[in-house]
């Protein structure tokens, strides 16, 4: 199993688990916000390895245990989506269908398509009574109180002549200056990022927490009225009307009365799009007269009055100016080009990811050439090609650096990777830099110092590497350009907290590669002081959940290494923890001592990772198959079917979890 797989299969059981707790046992584990972060994650990757897709998964039940508090709604009038068309010779096709089928004048009405989550709005009496997803376009969520923090969406309308029941249906997107300001801030807190600003929406409209939804600034775009009373029998008018009772209806919409004007429309916007602050991927196409739309009528997917234009991915062409060269902590070092500022998606474009050797070498880039950028739904634009009858003088090729591009060591390739390192790890200042900086991140030793003060106390030789951290004195701060008293302070507190900063938070700090915050914390579990965990062998620590070989091999080539073992130390001297804390020691007992057991099935009392924590803590062992050196089964519900034949076999004894926590006491 890969190790995306293996992910998913995790956040899958653990997201299950939570909401067992929440919603039967009414005993949450985590906090909502820990819970939509891993709700968010797991839809991410599903999203990105829709192999891995699995109907039960906490990510696709719709039930009410599932959406916590989100309750189902069946939509008065299902919400069918849209045929998609992509030139204008189809859009046609579409034209001359519905002008046969009416036989009669119509007009077509031309709306920008926004690429968000559609959202249904009921008013009662004026009143916003319920706004729900989508869902599977029979039913979706009830996210009323979501919605209702979004500022563009009036919870009472104004004017007269309102309908005493009517449905709003619109598109909620976030503006691409929200996107970007919410990923940096998650990129900050080093959090998994939106890829797009619809998952953004999305996600955001889910969440548990309406106050996040509120600081996170979406918006509404309204595209239909529907109901039995509706003020006139024209889309466009009713459109505008709803306007005049407070929503926000996009004045770009047209009525046009002529293929030659459809055209024209999806010429002028394939263009002008570009300047929006949201993203858009279309236009729709609708007939305006609703007798005629009610004449045409739907397929069980789609409506036959109104069709859907795709624009092509955004692009801009822009020149590129430089390509620079970054190393990051693990030495990995990327090319980014320097591009002459040009606006795409709304916002101005200066760099761009060129990924590796073989993408450089792909696109035979020369400096100064005229480039294609695409903001293809990545958050770092990418270029896709050059416009090579606009070289009319060639600059210098763009090989890739052979050297580091700040310590000159020659870089290093791997045959089966792309991707090219600098060796020098102990000597190469954006590395050492680096790994300062992942050490004091907040999820780490959360010390309270930026990148840019990280950098002038290793240029002016106060830091040669995290632990010098330690021994910085007040003298050697307020020295400092610019440094005050305060400032000085200020640091060197944060610094002194870091130091019961957990044992499973200080591992994660070293930066041993591949040991990020989660096995951090399985490795202290499993071996609860560095002590146990440098001398650990390759098989103890695979034995240890979702630790595989990779991983193992780190953690014994970074404990072999004399520099790393000699850093280690030094930060013990200066008093971090390195051992697990007095609580969970107390909680340890040699009751399990010499006992293998195997977990199988899910649990309702306590996780599979608590209970094979708990095995760990009371020195008993976990293993992963039944064989004849197990003890005992943990058998929880739907255990799988060849464990129970094969522990039967073997006369191994199965408990369930009740038997388990007895025999602790
Ligand atoms: S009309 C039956 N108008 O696109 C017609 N949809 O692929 C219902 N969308 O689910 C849709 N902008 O979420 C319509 N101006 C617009 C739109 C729009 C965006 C979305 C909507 C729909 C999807 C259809």
């Amino acid at each position: 199993m890969d190790s995306t797989q293996q992910r998913i299969e995790l956040l899958r059981q653990q997201l299950h688990d939570y909401n067992y707790h929440y919603y039967v046992l009414s005993q949450p584990l985590i906090s909502d916000r820990e819970f939509d972060q891993l709700m968010q994650e797991l839809i991410d990757l599903e999203t990105q390895h829709p192999e891995f897709h699995d109907p039960n998964s906490p990510t696709q039940r719709v039930g009410s245990d599932i959406n916590k508090g989100f309750t189902q709604v069946v939509h008065r009038y299902p919400m069918l989506s849209l045929q998609n068309t992509y030139s204008e010779g189809e859009v046609a096709d579409f034209y001359n269908r519905v002008k046969r089928a009416l036989n009669e004048e119509f007009e077509i009405v031309c709306e920008l398509k926004y690429d968000g989550t559609s959202i249904s709005l009921h008013y009662e009496n004026g009143q916003l009574s319920r706004a729900v997803t989508r869902g599977d376009s029979k039913k979706g969520d009830d996210v009323t109180t979501n919605v209702r923090t979004i500022r563009n969406i009036p919870l009472m309308l104004k004017g007269d002549n309102i309908p005493e029941s009517v449905e709003l249906r619109g598109e909620i997107v976030m503006p691409w200056s929200s996107f970007e300001a919410l990923n940096r801030e998650r990129e900050e807190q080093e959090e998994i990022l939106f890829a797009n600003p619809r998952n953004a929406a999305s996600g955001t409209l889910k969440m548990q927490d309406s106050r996040v939804v509120a600081s996170r600034k979406l918006e509404s775009y309204i595209y239909i009225m529907l109901g039995e009373e509706l003020p006139t029998d024209s889309h466009y008018h009713n459109l505008s009307i709803a306007r005049e009772w407070g929503f926000n209806v996009s004045r770009t919409m047209r009525k046009c009365k002529s293929l030659e004007e459809i055209f024209a429309f999806l010429r002028q916007w394939d263009v002008e799009r570009k300047t929006l602050p949201v993203t858009t991927d279309g236009v729709v196409l609708k007939v305006d007269s609703l007798r005629q739309q009610r004449s045409l009528g739907s397929t069980s997917k789609f409506p036959r009055w109104a069709i859907a234009y795709k624009f092509n991915a955004e692009q801009a062409l822009t020149r590129l100016e430089s390509v620079s060269w970054q190393v990051g902590r693990t030495g990995a070092v990327t090319p980014v080009a320097n591009l002459e500022p040009v606006l795409l998606s709304g916002t101005t474009v200066k760099r761009a990811s060129l990924y590796n050797e073989d993408a450089i070498n792909a696109l035979d880039l020369h400096i100064g050439d005229m480039v294609y950028v695409e903001k293809g739904g990545e958050i770092i634009p990418k270029i896709t090609g050059v416009d090579k009858e606009a070289r009319f003088m060639i600059g210098d090729k763009v090989v890739f650096t052979k050297t580091c591009p700040d310590c000159r060591t020659p870089l290093v390739r791997n045959d089966d990777e792309a991707v090219h390192y600098c060796p020098n790890s102990e000597g190469c200042p954006p590395q050492i830099k680096g790994r300062i900086e992942h050490f004091v991140t907040r999820k780490a030793m959360d010390i309270t110092i930026g990148p840019e003060t990280i950098s002038l106390l290793y240029d002016k030789g106060l830091i040669h590497d995290a632990a010098d951290l330690y021994s910085l004195r007040f003298e050697d701060l307020i020295g400092l350009e610019r440094w005050a008293e305060t400032s000085a302070r200020n640091l060197l507190t944060s610094i002194e907290k870091s130091k019961s900063v957990p044992y499973e938070r200080v591992l994660f700090a070293l930066g041993i590669r591949f040991v990020g915050e989660t096995v951090a914390q399985k490795l202290a579990h499993a071996f609860p002081s560095i002590d146990a965990l440098a001398v650990a062998t390759t098989d103890e620590l695979m034995l240890v959940e979702e630790i595989g070989e990779r991983i193992a091999k780190s953690v014994i080539d970074y404990f072999r290494n004399p520099k790393y073992v000699d850093f280690v130390d030094r930060l013990r001297k200066s008093g971090l923890q390195f051992t697990l804390n007095e609580e969970m020691l107390a909680a340890q007992s040699d009751k399990l001592k010499g006992l293998t057991f195997v977990i199988s099935g899910t649990f309702n009392l306590h996780s599979r990772d608590e209970y094979k924590a708990m095995i760990q803590q009371h020195g008993g062992r976990n293993s992963g198959s039944v064989s004849k050196n197990t003890d005992f089964v943990l058998a929880g519900d739907n255990m799988g079917p060849a464990k129970l034949e094969k522990a039967e076999k073997l006369g191994v004894k199965i408990i369930d979890e009740l038997s388990f926590l007895e025999m602790l006491g």
